[in-house]
């Protein structure tokens, strides 16, 4: 939800922590601050809104003078995104300072404690509590008080710490919340992902729960959480500087649209060999597959519409029953699951708090847990039995867009290997099928290049206040992903029905000021969607079909048409959206929104 930054060098630190907040903003950007431990003490500097404005206080970061620091971006749970309660946080008698990014749930009984042995709260947030807890246990020995406070605190973290006394030294813990070391020459970093670190290094370590980091500027020691020293060799980092920046684009949400056909490539091509599905880091075995009965897909916002899409693919390859469950209702839903269930969750960032709650909780349960995941050694990744990664690359714009479109691809390849293992597909239909994957990324090229009207439509069409989106059968599961893409960057009330219900109730609101996003897709379905598009007509409605470039007879209802390729029957959705995530791009520019960082939004949603 939060990013966190740390150095320990022989550099002025202030303005490599606000280089590393910038790459680290689109995770929290409603105020930030940084605290640099220098030989005068710790200054620290925050401020509310968003990094430039840091920016601004710091005069570039050339106010705070040390070799040392820390540094946040916030997305406010626990108080008002202002200027107190802004990371990072000081102890009373300016020794400590500390950012955090997660839940500290035990933090009223801590602060009740604390309060009554003097301690004084200037912030609302639960992470003040740390700060006077490592005041409390602090007798000389930094590292000593940095585990009696962590011992002490129940919930989810990562934080950074410095200490007056110590000044070229910067502690770091983390607990169900990421926290990566980067290795350097001379000088050490930590940060909450790997976008903030690669300018500097491509040698990570990955801190795991539980565990304290220790950075000087030659050195990084990490303990277990009873203070026993552990060596862990650093991993290099296959994602490059090029990767996390705009590379030229307007907005980093424009350019994941564009990389969408290298992206989906990257994750397909290397899982295909001779003709076959190969997943050579599957960890469960072809037996287990056989003997299961039920599946079951998990997960939150864009990643739950990916699987909603996979879902019919897995269905018909495995003939296996699927169900889709959002991830924040399955955790509390009491899931009949046993050691015959494969339980497949979806997570760009690895860290969502629902989707792994949800997770823990099927997993308990006996089921065989597959992640399908696109942050390598995330927290997801890690507590699954298996990965597949998908190879987006880092993904920096909110709205997910080729975190979506590789999840379906490797749900479409799962479904595929399925087929070959359980047999129930002929070869014949198996080699069609792998065929028309390895043309995805042809295909979404193609369904950029059919649509340069886009933004003239975003022009006619960002007035409306109110959008629906309809589909049926899969184009429903596209049309839930298109309109959750444009409500959420340009803030238009926008909602997806099964074009078959709209008739029941919702057709009530059907009126002139309406445009109805119409996807008919399906060529066995194109005639029922053609009713559809009718009564929404005859009530007034504009209408903006979707359809493939064959199927121009589509002209003589709607107002306005987007194109997609003519699709494969089973695998068209990462061609399907391309228009969609286009056009909710276009009208959220022609509506000035602040399109990479929405409104009330984080890109990784470490909070129930
Ligand atoms: O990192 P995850 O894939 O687990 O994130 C899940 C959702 O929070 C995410 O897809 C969210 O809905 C996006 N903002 C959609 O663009």
């Amino acid at each position: 939800m939060c990013g966190i930054v740390g150095f320990t060098g022989k550099q002025e630190a202030a303005p490599l922590l606000l280089d590393g907040l910038k790459k680290l903003e689109y995770r929290g950007y409603d105020s930030a601050g940084v605290a640099v431990v220098g030989q005068n003490g710790i200054q620290m500097i925050k401020t509310s809104g968003m990094i430039q404005n840091l920016c601004e206080k710091t005069q570039n970061g050339s106010l705070l003078q040390g070799f040392a620091g820390i540094g946040h971006t916030r997305w406010a749970t626990h108080g008002a995104p202002t200027d107190v309660n802004a990371h990072p946080h000081m102890s009373n008698d300016g020794k400590f300072a500390i950012v955090h990014n997660g839940i500290i749930e035990n933090f009223a009984l801590l602060r009740e404690e604390l309060k009554q042995k003097g301690f004084v709260f200037l912030s609302e947030t639960d992470t003040e509590v740390i700060v006077h807890l490592l005041t409390l246990y602090y007798h000389g020995d930094f590292k000593e008080a940095m585990m009696k406070t962590v011992a002490r605190l129940e919930g989810s973290y990562a934080i950074g710490a410095v200490c007056a006394d110590c000044p070229d030294r910067i502690f770091a813990a983390r607990q169900f919340s990421p926290l990566i070391l980067g290795v350097g020459i001379g000088e050490n970093y930590f940060a909450s992902d790997v976008t903030a670190l690669v300018s500097h290094t491509k040698n990570v370590i990955y801190l795991e729960d539980g565990e304290l980091a220790e950075l000087t500027p030659g050195d990084i020691y990490l303990y277990s959480s009873t203070g026993k020293p552990i060596h862990r060799e650093p991993t290099r980092i296959l994602w490059d500087m090029e990767a996390a920046e705009k590379g030229g684009y307007e907005h980093f949400m424009l350019k994941e649209i564009m990389e969408q056909p290298r992206a989906l490539k990257a994750t397909i091509e290397p899982r295909i060999q001779n003709n076959r599905v190969v997943l050579e880091e599957l960890e469960i075995a072809e037996e287990t597959l056989k003997s299961v009965n039920r599946i079951l897909i998990t997960a939150c916002g864009s990643a739950y519409y990916a699987g909603q899409a996979g879902k019919y693919v897995l269905e018909a390859l495995t003939h296996i029953p699927v169900t889709t469950e959002l991830a924040s209702e399955l955790r509390y839903s009491n899931p009949i699951v046993d050691e015959h269930t494969l339980l497949i969750v979806l997570s760009q960032s690895g860290e969502t708090a629902d989707t792994i709650s949800a997770l823990k909780e099927v997993k308990a349960r006996g089921a065989k847990v597959l992640a399908i995941v696109n942050v390598v050694g995330s927290t997801i990744a890690k507590l699954a039995d298996s990965v597949i990664y998908t190879w987006a690359g880092p993904e920096i714009a909110v709205a997910t867009t080729k975190g979506y479109t590789t999840q379906v691809s490797v749900l479409y390849l799962f479904a595929v290997y399925c087929a070959q293992i359980l047999q129930t597909a002929t070869p014949q239909e198996l080699d069609q099928m792998i065929q028309q994957i390895l043309l995805i990324p042809q295909m979404i090229q193609r369904a950029i290049d059919l649509n340069p009207q886009i933004p003239y439509l975003a022009k006619r069409y960002h007035h409306n206040q109110s959008l629906f989106f309809i589909g049926r059968n899969v184009d429903y599961a596209v049309a839930m992903e298109g309109s959750l893409k444009l409500k959420e960057i340009s803030y238009l009330h926008s909602e997806a029905y099964a074009a078959g219900e709209l008739k029941h109730g919702t057709i009530a609101l059907i009126d002139k000021d309406r445009l109805v996003v119409a996807l008919a897709c399906q060529e066995q379905l194109f005639d029922k969607m053609m009713s559809n598009i009718k009564e929404v007509k005859a009530r007034g409605a504009k209408v903006l079909g979707v359809v493939p470039e064959d199927m121009r007879q589509i002209l003589a209802e709607a107002d306005d048409v987007l194109f997609v390729p003519k699709l494969s029957p089973m695998f068209g959705v990462p061609a399907e959206i391309v228009p969609l995530q286009l056009f909710a791009y276009y009208v959220a520019k022609e509506n000035g929104c602040s399109i990479d960082k929405p409104r009330n939004l984080a890109k990784s949603v470490t909070v129930e």
